[in-house]
């Protein structure tokens, strides 16, 4: 049902969130009012997107369970990033009807029509389809200010990823790669190797393995930078894998826990742990994802980025699309289609 209040705007199907029971039974389908053009970052101004497909990651299982930073009121249309066409654009967007863009819309998108700002909008390369498009927002932008502006990663540096099957991790990988860098991806499967290896990964290591002597000895005695969605227990051997100089980048805690360090490894050897947090950063500093987005189209051109999409489900199947994430069976970017 469309409520009266917003029965002037065409109604459009989107998946919400209603309660916080989990993704096997938060989300409901359901019919709302197509969003006005004005986002809430940018009131008054907004590009209205066409929604082809709509990235689904980590965030949103914690949004079905009330976990995750951002906490909207119930019920909510969740889904941060979508690729599509564009039906309308504010003047000075740079933005056309019509224009094929990924964009990241922060909440909404798992819906036909989405509505992002202006500055986190951006045309989507030839080379990408719909589906690869929906993720190159929150995964690449994560891993370019992970590797690059938190981690300063220089050509010929050595990488070590976490998670490296994962949104984050694939998007890590080809970013490294296009920078220059030498890549060790560390997973959990034979099926994770792969999609790693897929992606680009020089060298892969199993996480239940000796992976941090592995890497040591795969780096000529320790790697430049560990990137590390995970967290958890592997912490400490993230540290130890470092040569001298190196750092720990921390991107989340997949892993479940929240590792703790103790200090004196740091200065023991001249090494850093170094906090990423994309969106707080970006939020306030349009010119920061301006530069970010172009730099990750020019990678997709160079035939660096390119999005691996795992499984993709319709819309009225966001659950098991959350489900995928929430059991760990995911590999590449999960996405819906619409
Ligand atoms: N800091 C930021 O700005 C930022 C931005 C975007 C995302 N993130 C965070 O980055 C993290 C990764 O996101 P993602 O989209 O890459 O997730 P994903 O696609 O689900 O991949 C996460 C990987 O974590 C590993 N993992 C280890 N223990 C796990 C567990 N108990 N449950 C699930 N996965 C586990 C898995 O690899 P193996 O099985 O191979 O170990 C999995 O492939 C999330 O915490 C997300 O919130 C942070």
């Amino acid at each position: 049902m469309v409520s009266e209040a917003v029965a002037c705007r065409a109604p459009m199907r989107a998946i919400q969130i209603t309660d916080l029971s989990g993704p096997e039974s938060a989300l409901e389908l359901v019919d709302v009012a197509e969003p006005e053009a004005s986002h809430p970052m940018t009131p008054g101004e907004g590009v209205v997107v066409e929604v082809r497909a709509a990235g689904v990651a980590f965030p949103e299982v914690l949004q079905t369970r009330g976990q995750y930073q951002v906490k909207p009121p119930l019920p909510f249309v969740p889904g941060s990033e979508v690729a599509g066409v564009v039906r309308s654009a504010t003047p000075n967007s740079g933005f056309e009807p019509g224009d094929r863009v990924a964009a990241g819309c922060m909440l909404g998108g798992f819906a036909e029509v989405a509505v992002a700002p202006p500055w986190l909008t951006f045309a989507l390369p030839d080379s990408l389809d719909f589906a690869q498009g929906a993720g190159l927002i929150l995964n690449y932008h994560t891993a370019y200010f992970s590797l690059k502006l938190r981690g300063r990663l220089q050509e010929g540096e050595t990488v070590l990823v976490h998670g490296a099957a994962g949104g984050v991790g694939t998007a890590a990988l080809q970013i490294a790669k296009g920078l220059g860098a030498k890549t060790i991806a560390v997973v959990s499967s034979d099926a994770k190797e792969q999609v790693a290896r897929e992606a680009g990964a020089d060298e892969v290591v199993r996480s239940d393995g000796a992976w941090k002597d592995e890497a040591k000895e795969l780096s000529g005695g320790g790697v430049d930078v560990v990137l590390d969605p995970v967290g958890g227990d592997r912490f400490t051997d993230s540290l130890l894998s470092l040569r001298e100089g190196g750092r720990v980048v921390v991107v989340g805690f997949t892993g479940g826990s929240i590792p703790e360090v103790r200090v004196n490894r740091l200065l023991l050897n001249n090494i850093e742990v170094v906090g990423a947090g994309w969106g707080a950063f970006v939020m306030a500093k349009p010119e920061v994802n301006q530069k970010t987005g172009a730099e990750i189209n020019r990678l997709a051109q160079a035939g660096f980025v390119r999005p691996i999409v795992g499984e993709r489900f319709a819309l009225e199947d966001a659950a098991e699309a959350l489900k995928a994430i929430d059991e760990r069976r995911a590999t590449g970017k999960v996405v819906l289609e619409l």
